[in-house]
């Protein structure tokens, strides 16, 4: 006998019967979703002090051959210390009673810089566990904002292990860099700027690595925008986790490894991105070295690996648009040696 399920929202606004077909199922994934935006909006108001509003670029998609399009480029390259995990970061901070042993992070490489850089402009003591292939900027801007680090391991998993082991032995508050519901939330506001910025969007394309920044990102937006999530191929935690129906480990590699391969995508973030993504494309480390040239070649914009995967995947004509297609893509990070100022 099928039995109908009733069901009210955690905020008493609605309640629906709902049946056990195929059908029901999805309908009922939606209306389970949270409803993140009302929290969203409050941590936008928390963090504003603290972060930047970046600014967006519109190029015309001919400039990359892309007949017609309509490109509008999110710099998030240049929020503090140079990546969007600011916003997680100082959303975590913010919103969480944080004991006076501080906080404790592990991270490929931006989390730890955007909690190093917001910990110490709030005054509060952290530490960061960072494995060895972290790039130089990275460590470097960590060093300089003269918080603890520990280098270790040679994976995100293996960081993420060390900094578990310590955060065991002491009263400190881990900060996950994307299975975290404020982590979440503070990804979430790039999206809330980004819609006040360019209001019509069609299609929106962002990089996954554990999913923080899209998760947010789509919890802001619904299925209001198609939202396509971009991998690289050495590192496709989302699409493993798609292909098997719940997170599982996926290859840990690619030349964006300090960024996008933290070996599987959150549990937090999983049935968000399960339920709003539209398509998910992997990017080849090829790729990514075209798209990075071409930002500097077209913008003078200086982007690292896993901060170019979303355009790259777009250049590579992996994303398939139509004439007139209103495209936003999201530059990540910014935090790449590769730069010489020499000549
Ligand atoms: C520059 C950049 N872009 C994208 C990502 C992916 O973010 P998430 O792990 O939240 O999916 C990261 C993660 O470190 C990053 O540093």
């Amino acid at each position: 006998m099928v039995q109908d399920r009733a069901l009210t929202d955690p905020m008493g606004r609605w309640r629906i019967c709902i049946g056990t077909s195929p059908i029901d199922e999805v309908i009922l994934r939606h209306l389970m979703l949270p409803d993140r935006r009302p929290q969203i909006i409050a941590t936008e108001q928390v963090i504003r002090p603290h972060v930047r509003r970046t600014p967006v670029v519109q190029i015309s998609g001919r400039e990359l051959g892309l007949q017609g399009t309509s490109l509008t480029l999110k710099l998030e390259l240049l929020q503090h210390a140079g990546a969007f995990k600011t916003r997680g970061a100082f959303s975590n901070l913010l919103q969480r009673p944080v004991p006076p042993a501080g906080v404790v992070a592990a991270s490929g490489g931006n989390h730890g810089v955007a909690v190093a850089y917001a910990a110490s402009s709030l005054g509060i003591p952290a530490k960061i566990f960072l494995p060895s292939v972290s790039s130089p900027a990275k460590i470097e801007r960590i060093r300089g904002y003269g918080v603890d680090l520990v280098i270790g391991g040679e994976s995100y998993a293996d960081a993420l292990a060390a900094s578990e082991e310590w955060t065991r032995r002491s009263e400190a508050m881990p900060i996950h860099a994307f299975d975290q519901e404020e982590t979440i939330l503070g990804q979430g506001t790039l999206g809330l700027e980004l819609e006040s910025q360019a209001p019509d969007l069609e299609t929106l394309l962002v990089a996954v690595g554990g999913g923080g920044l899209l998760s947010g990102v789509a919890s802001w937006y619904g299925r209001r925008v198609r939202l396509v999530a971009v991998e690289p191929e050495g590192a496709p935690t989302l699409r493993r986790a798609l292909d098997a129906g719940r997170p599982v480990d996926a290859p840990v590699g690619s030349i964006a490894v300090d960024s996008l391969a933290p070996r599987r995508i959150g549990e937090r973030n999983f049935p968000i991105l399960r339920d709003t993504v539209s398509e998910v494309v992997l990017v080849t480390d090829e790729e990514i070295r075209a798209g990075q040239r071409r930002l500097w070649d077209l913008l003078r914009v200086v982007a690292e690996p896993g901060g170019t995967a979303a355009f790259a995947a777009l250049l590579a004509g992996k994303v398939r648009t139509r004439p007139g297609e209103r495209v936003g893509v999201v530059l990540s990070g910014g935090n790449t040696t590769a730069v010489d100022f020499g000549r």
